[in-house]
């Protein structure tokens, strides 16, 4: 390709500057020169600041760090986090040169990576340093020698095979020894804060009886195939089901589960139904349920405004999870 140098070439350059930051120019190991950095346009004040909350623009998960030495346990919070290969396994971590655990981390130590569940962001401020009232003290399991915090969403253990300059910062460069990962939702953290994913279609399910039942007995009953679709990622729906009897495959990208008699289906598509289905929902053996159309849904909420309220205050509280 023209203009780009062969990959040969390529890692030479990159070794050769990774081990002499000078190659890049005398001043790059330097203080940072601040004022050398260009803001576009609307951005004001401290360039550092607005380099910051550049960079916070780029949301990621929250890890943990750990290792162990001797008899010492340490952990510090990092989202400075990446993977880098799959043959071999290999991960990344940038460590600040003034942290405690940039000094614990040497080629052939082992370090673990503990990615934070939804509900964990108390211990990533009791990693990052930050007092946390009443907090309870962290658990961990020992795994290859390692300490891992335990309840996080997946663990990897990884031993330091190189380490590299980068600038006020040290980047650590793992061999993956041990991984594993369960189910749950990611802690997240973007512009400087946490945030966490609403993944939960739980709309309708969440009401009380006394109001679901009526708008379920506006439904029409409907018999399903072994294998036949229910519904289809992408295609236009405004209908809820209810699943009488068998069970129901759920794939969505990155998730599939099953549902079972009780369950409902499409509760978020008939409230919103221009966004089209949001997976594919195929019958397990012979299914059967109750369908309800939108028209008699909105039809139910009119004569029963209550549920419609119940409704309101079910989103109401998802959006104050996240706050
Ligand atoms: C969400 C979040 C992400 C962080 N990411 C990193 C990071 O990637 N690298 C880093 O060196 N420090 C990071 N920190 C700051 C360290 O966790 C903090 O400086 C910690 O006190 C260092 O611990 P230590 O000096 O005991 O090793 C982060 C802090 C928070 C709250």
């Amino acid at each position: 390709m023209e203009g780009s140098a062969a990959p040969d070439e390529f890692q030479i350059a990159l070794d050769s500057a990774i081990s002499a930051p000078e190659a890049f120019g005398a001043s790059f190991d330097a203080a940072p020169a601040s004022e050398e950095l260009e803001l576009g346009l609307g951005l004001e004040g401290d360039p550092g600041i607005a380099f910051r909350r550049t960079l916070g623009m780029f949301a990621t998960g929250v890890t943990v760090i750990t290792t162990r030495t001797r008899e010492q346990v340490h952990g510090m919070t990092a989202n400075a986090f990446m993977s880098v290969s799959l043959r071999p396994p290999l991960v990344l971590v940038s460590v600040d040169r003034r942290a405690r655990m940039s000094n614990l981390l040497h080629e052939g130590t082992r370090f673990g990576v503990n990615v934070l569940e939804a509900k964990q962001a108390t211990l990533s401020d009791h990693f990052a340093g930050r007092a946390v009232e009443g907090s309870t003290e962290p658990l961990f399991e020992l795994v290859h020698d390692t300490p891992l915090v335990e309840g996080a969403l997946a663990h990897l253990v990884a031993r330091v095979v190189r380490s590299y300059w980068g600038g006020d910062h040290s980047l650590f460069l793992g061999q993956v020894e041990f991984a594993r990962y369960g189910e749950g939702e990611p802690l997240l953290f973007h512009g400087g804060r946490y945030e966490r994913l609403i993944r939960d279609p739980r709309v309708f399910s969440l009401l009380p009886a006394e109001l679901l039942d009526p708008i379920l007995a506006l439904g029409e009953e409907r018999e399903y195939a072994d294998g036949e679709a229910l519904m289809r990622i992408g295609e236009p729906s405004g209908e809820l089901l209810l699943i009488l009897e068998g069970t129901v495959s759920v794939e969505r990208p990155g998730r599939s589960l099953t549902l079972s008699p009780g369950e409902l289906v499409g509760e978020i598509e008939v409230l919103d139904p221009g966004g089209g289905r949001i997976a594919d929902i195929h019958a397990q053996g012979s299914v059967r349920c109750v369908a309800v159309s939108r028209d008699a849904l909105l039809a139910a909420l009119e004569a029963d405004p209550r549920a419609a309220v119940a409704l309101i205050e079910v989103l109401a509280a998802r959006f104050r999870e996240t706050a």
